[in-house]
């Protein structure tokens, strides 16, 4: 299996949102949960600047990164980098719809190649110790999932691919955007679950369309891990939840004004070397959602977050608005009870 007992809750790979700004922010939050990079291309890795696409704190771990590609050689030679880079897993992307990654052959056009799929998966594990998994569809277009989601896993597994993610839908590779195809194809967990019975002793996570931590653990039911996208990234308070309700330890901060406060040497640190705050707090938004004064936080980030001279204090300015406007409430409260 991935060797990593994080495997039973991750938050997914999304390109241009889990970066690893992000992932920093994540790991606050969860000790536990495994965080995925973006996608990056074996080329990219290959031959591009190294530090800014594969860069990452020490205190993202665990981290897996997600590489593109069907190229079995440059995804050797990807892996072998990204593991000395100190990755805990590569996991290889073969459910992304977009035009540009079908006409690099690579994503979710790959449920039609099992064989190619799994000499990729062959050709890295060949070079690398950690774990080697697939994400992916359960099937393309016109497939029928029943046979195209067995077919990959049963090639991917002989390859020595260490477990498989499966995004719990079909992805239709004309006329729909990346974007309508995580919400147009219908969801299909039993499919997974299916996946999951045929195949005892191989680690299964389901993903899609999964909302809360509860939801979460209804899954866990019946395969052995989940991911969590969207609702992760809107909604990041939810994975205070995930080291209690998941792994049945000790959250690491009581709510999110702790956790932003833990969070503050590492923006700190990243002021420092030059970066911006918005870098950072953009991936912040979704903090307090529902919340007296969550407005007024994201409107705080979004004007005064964004200027270049920006500091923490914006940061804890934007955050004493929920602050006074919670105490505000319950001062109101106590009025009327008074
Ligand atoms: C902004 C965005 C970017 C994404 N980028 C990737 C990616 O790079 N690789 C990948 O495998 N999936 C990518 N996905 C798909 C997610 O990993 C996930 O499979 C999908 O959102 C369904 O899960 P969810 O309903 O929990 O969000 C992306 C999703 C979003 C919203």
């Amino acid at each position: 299996m991935s060797k990593n007992q994080s495997f039973r809750f991750s938050v997914a790979p999304m390109m241009d949102w889990t970066d690893r700004h992000c992932r920093a922010f994540h790991r606050v939050l969860s000790r536990r949960a495994l965080l995925y990079t973006e996608m990056v291309t074996a080329n990219a890795v290959i031959f591009g600047d190294r530090e800014r696409l594969l860069g990452f704190s020490a205190v993202e771990h665990p981290v897996a990164v997600q590489l593109g590609g069907s190229d079995p050689q440059a995804l050797a030679k990807a892996a072998v980098i990204c593991a000395a880079w100190g990755y805990e897993e590569i996991n290889l992307n073969v459910g992304c719809p977009s035009d540009r990654v079908q006409g690099g052959n690579f994503g979710a056009c790959l449920m039609r190649d099992p064989e190619l799929v799994a000499r990729c998966v062959a050709a890295m594990k060949a070079e690398v110790a950690i774990p080697v998994t697939v994400k992916c569809r359960i099937g393309v277009d016109e497939q029928d999932p029943e046979v195209a989601l067995d077919a990959l896993a049963d090639a991917v597994l002989a390859a020595g691919a260490d477990a498989l993610i499966v995004h719990a839908r079909k992805a239709w590779l004309q006329g729909l955007s990346p974007k309508e195809n995580r919400d147009i194809p219908p969801l299909d967990y039993d499919r997974v679950y299916r996946l999951k019975q045929r195949l005892p002793d191989v680690p299964v996570s389901i993903n899609g369309g999964i909302a809360s931590i509860d939801e979460a653990l209804g899954h866990l039911a019946q395969v052995d891990g989940v991911m969590l996208g969207r609702a992760a990234y809107q909604n990041p308070e939810l994975l205070l939840e995930v080291d209690p309700v998941i792994f049945g330890e000790p959250a690491q901060h009581a709510d999110a004004f702790a956790a932003i406060e833990a969070f503050e040497p590492y923006v700190a640190d990243h002021l420092a070397s030059g970066g911006r705050l918005h870098d950072i707090t953009r991936h912040m938004l979704g903090l307090f959602p529902g919340r007296p004064g969550a407005r007024a936080f994201r409107r705080h980030l979004a004007t005064e977050g964004v200027k270049p001279e920006a500091d923490l204090s914006v940061l804890r300015a934007a955050v004493d608005k929920v602050r006074r406007a919670e105490a505000r409430r319950e001062a109101g409260r106590a009025a009327l009870v008074a």
